[in-house]
């Protein structure tokens, strides 16, 4: 099957990788490949098959599942983390301990915090706009959608002011050395170990903060550990960070090359229309979000998926960049539409590990975008489409930059 497959996870590849899912989803839809560090997996592109294979129990988070765990250690999971023994953590377990976990970090991870935060993301979104808007030209990337979720996330963690740069640099780390897993293992080494000791600082001096809940956060008079509260603080600032980065990124660049909609949507920013507003995030994020896989899964049991034998030990990977575009449930998959009413996409996965932190994503792209249109009406790309340069991990896509014009305010 792979000699007829179109080329993947090559330079052209991520700069537009639909046409290929549009083929594997026809041709191939649960398809066995060689991943570029050489581990094979299955790769599942239909909705239908994608919705279900993220709710099957059968399919475990925990790496230690693999086939081959000793010889992939390092190749499967998240890049850095065992560097960081930070194996523990949300998307590398599975129920019994991933509801224990998931239940404590929800009663510190509440709607009330994240409402409570949305004033605080506005500012911010100001005040980086203030850094570029006299200027008539910015780089979104490295003067928006990189700092804004670090700082947010920093300000709920309740990282201190002084030290948020210091997290900046390692978080540039991470983005600019993606791909290369040395770099990306010493940014989050350092930030596990910052973490560490901060939870260590915090326990003599408890506040409002998101770190504190996880502190006081307990089940049954069941406390995390300090160990579960580190690898807690850094799933979300890990899992947090560069999928708005690329939320905002590959969301204006997808406005930007489809006018009509831009003017549509700065209409609804000028008209105070929330709904239009909600609805375009979730659109964003369907038509070329940023987690285009979801995270590893292995196979406890042999089982079939979309008709193929997928045997006890193998990796599976649900493409949610190709779910989202599947003509089976999609009308007109390729059209963005920010208004679409029927929109149930898979960008924040589906089952036991929906992102934890949606209603947080969903505001910081609702005031990315309110706040770009509203103060810069007359944004439009400064460079040719088939010139930007793309960031492609495995797991999430994203622009390297993104070079816009407006008439200077
Ligand atoms: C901006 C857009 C975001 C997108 C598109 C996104 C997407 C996702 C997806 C697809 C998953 C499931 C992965 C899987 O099943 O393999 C997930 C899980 C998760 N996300 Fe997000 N995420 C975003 C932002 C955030 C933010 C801001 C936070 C926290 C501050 C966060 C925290 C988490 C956590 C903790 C999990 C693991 C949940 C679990 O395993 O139970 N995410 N996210």
């Amino acid at each position: 099957m792979d000699e007829a497959a179109p080329g993947l996870f090559g330079t052209a590849f991520t700069a537009d990788p639909y046409p290929a899912y549009a083929w594997l989803r026809t041709n191939a839809p649960v398809h066995k490949t060689v991943l570029p560090s050489g581990v094979s997996a299955w790769l599942v592109t239909r909705y239908a098959d994608a919705r279900r294979a993220l709710a099957d129990p059968r399919l475990s988070k925990d790496p230690r599942r693999h086939r081959a765990a000793e010889h992939a250690s390092g190749r499967v999971g998240i890049p850095g983390e065992r560097r960081a023994n930070v194996m523990t953590h949300l998307l590398n377990i599975d129920p019994p301990d991933h509801t224990r976990l998931r239940r404590l970090v929800s009663q510190a991870f509440t709607p009330r915090r994240v409402a409570a935060f949305e004033p605080r993301v506005r500012e911010l979104a100001d005040r980086l706009v203030d850094g570029f808007a006299e200027r008539g030209s910015a780089d979104l990337i490295d003067e928006f959608a990189f700092p804004l979720p670090i700082y947010a996330i920093c300000d709920m963690l309740g990282v201190p002011a002084e030290d948020q740069d210091d997290f900046r640099h390692w978080a540039g780390m991470m983005l600019h050395t993606a791909g290369k897993r040395g770099g990306v293992g010493r940014a989050v080494k350092r930030m596990r170990a910052y973490l560490g000791e901060l939870i260590h600082r915090k326990r003599e001096d408890l506040g409002d903060d998101l770190i504190s809940g996880l502190i006081r956060a307990s089940d049954d008079g069941e406390q995390l550990s300090e160990e579960e509260a580190a690898a807690m603080a850094f799933i979300l600032l890990f899992a947090g960070f560069e999928t708005t980065v690329n939320l905002i990124g590959n969301g204006m660049l997808s406005l930007l090359r489809n006018p009509a909609e831009l003017a549509r949507l700065r209409g609804a920013v000028a008209a105070g229309d929330e709904a239009l507003l909600a609805s375009a995030a979730e659109e964003l994020l369907r038509f070329d979000g940023p987690v285009e896989l979801a995270t590893w899964r292995f196979a406890t049991e042999p089982l079939t998926l979309g008709g193929e034998r997928v045997a006890t030990g193998d990796p599976v990977l649900v493409v949610l960049a190709a779910a989202d575009r599947d003509p089976e449930r999609f009308a007109a998959p390729d059209t963005l539409d920010l208004g679409r009413a029927d929109n149930p996409h898979l960008g924040y996965g589906h089952g036991i590990h929906y992102c934890l932190g949606a209603p947080l994503a969903r505001a910081e792209a609702r005031t990315a975008l309110a706040t770009l249109l509203g103060r810069l009406p007359d944004i439009r790309l400064a460079a040719d489409p088939g010139e930007l340069r793309w960031r492609g991990g495995l797991i999430m896509r994203g622009l390297r930059a993104l070079p816009v014009e407006f008439g200077p305010r």
